[in-house]
């Protein structure tokens, strides 16, 4: 079994555990605000929020605005980005009376801990991490500092508030690695002071995007949570597709077709082949406009209640949650100081 089977392995007895004692668990989640979220948002990890906090586990989530430069030159809208997220997970369900939703830049305290940080791992294992070859590679670019330093950046993100679960997908889960490593020879060195925490990972397959590729903004294949009605038909209308009429599921050989069964099928809740199954010879414009149905059908309530919030609501929402999250940040950086001996 390798390492991802085997955590996916763990992961029955893991959300046992979370239901049986939610308040030994605090999340620590978030995404980078490069632009609107869409339906993989919401059915990769909005939805497993939104359950957590049911669940009673203390939540927080990170608009990791800092990570942004990551991989490009400028922020963008970057403050825009943070408000229209706010608003879907508002819409989604998250409750900003329980959930701390923040973010990065507001934390000060939370980035200095990146030097003691810094200081337990080697360049050599930076350089290793797949996720920042991953993205050094997609990006074309030379390695800046920040991104080879990106994953302890993160284990500041998780550890400032001592988060123990990790709600991420496969592509992150080298973060909450050597996040536990971390977390490990911090306490080796300095005393007990945080958590390991473990990643909570579904085996549930990524949702693609109309054309059967990953879905991202930037491929204009994504179905944004935020659209309305008639721009989620343009973009479907708009989505590629093949010359054979009769409809199959083939992700292989027909990404288009798949790409659009997929999302159907998602937001249906069914699977993509019984939906092809049910369109059979009547071809693509049938699968375009049953698609379309469905997910107008299913983002409706979203949709709705995004609209009766204003981007005053979701800054007095970051607002708040940037004040709690400095106090607990101060808090952890203080104690870190203390086991460093370094207060005065
Ligand atoms: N790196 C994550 C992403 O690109 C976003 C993120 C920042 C995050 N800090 C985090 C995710 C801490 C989980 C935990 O989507």
């Amino acid at each position: 079994m390798d390492s991802f089977a085997a955590t996916v392995a763990r992961m029955p007895a893991l959300r046992a555990r979370i239901e049986q004692h939610p308040d030994q668990f605090r999340v620590l989640t978030g995404e980078r605000p490069t632009g609107r979220l869409h339906l993989g948002h919401y059915f990769g990890t909005l939805r497993e929020r939104v359950r957590l906090q049911a669940a009673g586990v203390q939540t927080f989530v990170v608009l990791a605005d800092y990570q942004v430069i990551t991989d490009r030159d400028v922020a963008g809208d970057v403050r825009q980005n943070v408000y229209e997220a706010v608003l879907d997970y508002l819409a989604a369900g998250l409750d900003p009376r329980s959930a701390t939703i923040f973010a990065h830049s507001a934390v000060p305290a939370l980035h200095q801990l990146l030097l003691p940080f810094l200081s337990v791992v080697t360049e050599s294992e930076l350089r290793r991490n797949p996720t920042v070859k991953a993205e050094l590679e997609a990006s074309g670019r030379a390695l800046s500092g920040l991104l080879l330093t990106y994953p302890v950046h993160q284990a500041a993100d998780i550890l400032f508030c001592k988060g123990n679960l990790v709600p991420v997908g496969k592509d992150n889960l080298p973060h909450v690695e050597i996040t536990r490593t971390i977390a490990r020879r911090f306490n080796e060195r300095y005393g007990s002071v945080f958590p390991e925490p473990v990643g909570l990972v579904t085996d549930a397959p990524e949702l693609p995007g109309l054309d059967g590729r990953k879905m991202s903004k930037s491929y204009g294949n994504a179905i944004a949570l935020s659209m309305t009605a008639d721009e989620t038909a343009t973009v479907i209308k708009r989505a590629r597709t093949d010359s054979e009429r009769a409809i199959t599921y083939d992700p292989e050989r027909r990404p288009e077709v798949s790409g659009l069964l997929a999302t159907a099928a998602v937001v249906l809740g069914r699977t993509p082949i019984d939906v092809a199954d049910e369109i059979g010879d009547a071809g693509a414009g049938a699968l375009k406009r049953l698609t379309t149905e469905a997910v107008n059908e299913f983002l409706a309530e979203h949709r709705a209640r995004r609209a009766a919030l204003t981007v005053d609501d979701a800054a007095a929402v970051v607002r708040a949650g940037n004040e709690r999250a400095q106090s607990i940040a101060d808090d952890t950086l203080h104690e870190v100081r203390a086991a460093m001996g370094m207060i005065y």
